[in-house]
């Protein structure tokens, strides 16, 4: 009974937005001049996923897509607010829109995602940025038609934000970057509240989509395509433990991995707090599911991990990693680290340092803690000068990028298969996608291999991708 209703919601939902897709359709299909959008994702894999179905709402609005700022009719922003240089970008470009709607006055400057969950990022726009015309947020993605058009009809700025999620709204027919692969979300919002992280404030509570729905949205992509799923949340290990009937991340994979003609499964987050032996045994057993695991360390101190309310230790993560190449030895671990998290010491960093000898990664998001408004860490004393957490920086680039190539160099004279993405931009003759363990690799081809999975042999390591030849 409760899944019917929240379906209902969704799809009534889906139809009152589609009339509104109709209303503006027609408005902008009376212009004499064809209207165009230029799309910009500025944050995540999620957020980057949202613009896909922000630029399938645009294109069914009669809209067609331009890759220039300056020749657009309406330009949308999906903001971040991870960092505090992902908020500067967004108000630097705002700048220079105000610049470019003195040319056009017709032009609509629409502004969305996490950056537009925070009330003071409202405040400023409403005083020094009055240009916007559409805001809102991460909660009401699929209610852009409605704001196009009630923008259209009364001239005024539309705020809305929601402070919360409502039902979640299930629209899958999106515009993807490529025909063969694709991102899923299986879950939204985060409830770990890392000290340092602003993502639980602005994208609320965990929840998860319901697995029918996930495993009828890939069969669709499967059917047009699609190779390679990427599966998508702050923290998959948490995946349906809320639903009305629980079911484990293990096991929808499970599930994913039956589906006829999907190739490969890959998702993330997972955190190490909670990463399941049944997850591993999953990993290890199913054939679709790639030898790759993306497992965010942060920090090598335990003493800093708990400030930051990690919930594991330096030997825990060290412990699991070793569990986990055990269980599969071809695995490829890649990690987000931060330096100058408040009180990091030489010590806590030099642990740091350690762990990533002891865990070869083979690619890293490497980052500077960032202070934002309203965490805890925001509060904490003894905030990292500028230069030392620069010099930490660098210094773990170092450390890091010998583990790479060491890690890469494992793979020199084996066979992997990859998935070819496109051609090289600088030659040709060059191809280059992605292995099953998610390394780059280039080699001689040409464009009928886009789509295809080939055997390649790899010849040289570069570091930070791989040279081969199709075997
Ligand atoms: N400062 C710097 N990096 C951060 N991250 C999250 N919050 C911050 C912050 N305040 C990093 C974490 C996370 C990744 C998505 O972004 O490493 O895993
Ligand atoms: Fe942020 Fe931690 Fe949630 Fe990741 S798990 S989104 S770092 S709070």
């Amino acid at each position: 009974m409760l899944e019917n209703s929240k379906k209902e919601v969704s799809e009534n939902e889906l139809l009152k937005q589609n009339e509104y897709i109709r209303k503006v359709h027609s408005i902008v299909a009376s212009s004499p001049k064809q209207k165009k959008f230029y799309s910009l994702a500025m944050g995540c894999q999620m957020n980057a996923h949202d613009s896909e179905k922000i630029c399938s709402m645009l294109l069914k609005m009669g809209y067609t897509q331009t890759f220039s700022e300056n020749d657009a009719d309406f330009i949308i922003y999906n903001t971040c607010c991870i960092r505090e240089n992902a908020e500067d970008k967004v108000y630097g470009k705002l700048g220079y829109l105000k610049h470019l709607k003195r040319q056009n006055p017709d032009l609509l400057i629409a502004l969305c995602g996490c950056m537009m969950q925070e009330n003071h990022v409202i405040d400023k726009i409403k005083t020094s940025y009055r240009h916007a015309d559409i805001i809102f947020g991460t909660f009401n993605l699929h209610k852009l038609p409605e704001l196009i058009y009630n923008r259209m009809e009364s001239g005024d700025m539309i705020i809305d934000v929601w402070e919360e999620h409502g039902e979640i709204v299930e629209d899958t027919s999106y515009k993807r970057e490529y025909p063969f692969k694709a991102s899923v979300n299986i879950m939204y919002g985060c409830n770990n509240f890392c000290s340092y992280c602003i993502v639980p404030y602005v994208r609320g509570r965990e929840r998860s989509r319901e697995k029918e729905d996930i495993l009828n949205e890939i069969r669709g992509l499967v059917k047009d395509g699609v190779k390679e799923v990427c599966l998508l949340g702050q923290n998959v290990n948490s995946y349906g433990k809320t639903l009305s009937t629980p079911v484990t991340f293990a096991q929808l994979l499970k599930d994913i991995n039956e589906i006829e003609g999907l190739e490969r499964i890959r998702f993330m987050t997972s955190h190490p707090k909670d990463l399941s032996d049944e997850l591993i045994e999953a990993m290890k057993t199913l054939d679709k599911v790639c030898p790759y695991l993306h497992l965010p360390v942060q920090s090598g101190s335990t003493r800093v991990l708990e400030k930051m309310n990690r919930h594991y230790t330096k030997e825990s993560y060290i412990a699991l990693v070793e569990k986990i190449r055990k269980a599969i030895p071809d695995i490829m671990l890649s990690t987000d680290i931060m330096v100058g998290f408040p009180g990091e010491t030489e010590e806590d960093f030099q642990d740091t340092l350690d762990v990533v000898r002891k865990c070869g990664y083979s690619t890293a998001f490497t980052f500077i803690y960032s202070r934002r408004r309203g965490t805890p860490a925001d509060v904490m004393d003894c905030q990292i000068d500028e230069k030392t957490a620069h010099d930490r920086f660098d210094r773990l680039l170092e450390v890091l990028n010998s583990g790479i190539h060491e890690i890469h160099s494992k793979l020199l004279g084996t066979t992997v298969n990859v998935l070819v993405e496109e051609v090289s931009r600088q030659d040709e003759d060059i191809v280059s996608g992605r292995s099953e363990h998610n390394s780059l690799v280039h080699f001689k081809g040409d464009s009928s291999l886009i789509g295809k999975t080939v055997p390649v042999k790899i010849t040289e390591n570069k570091t930070f991708y791989l040279m081969g030849e199709r075997i």
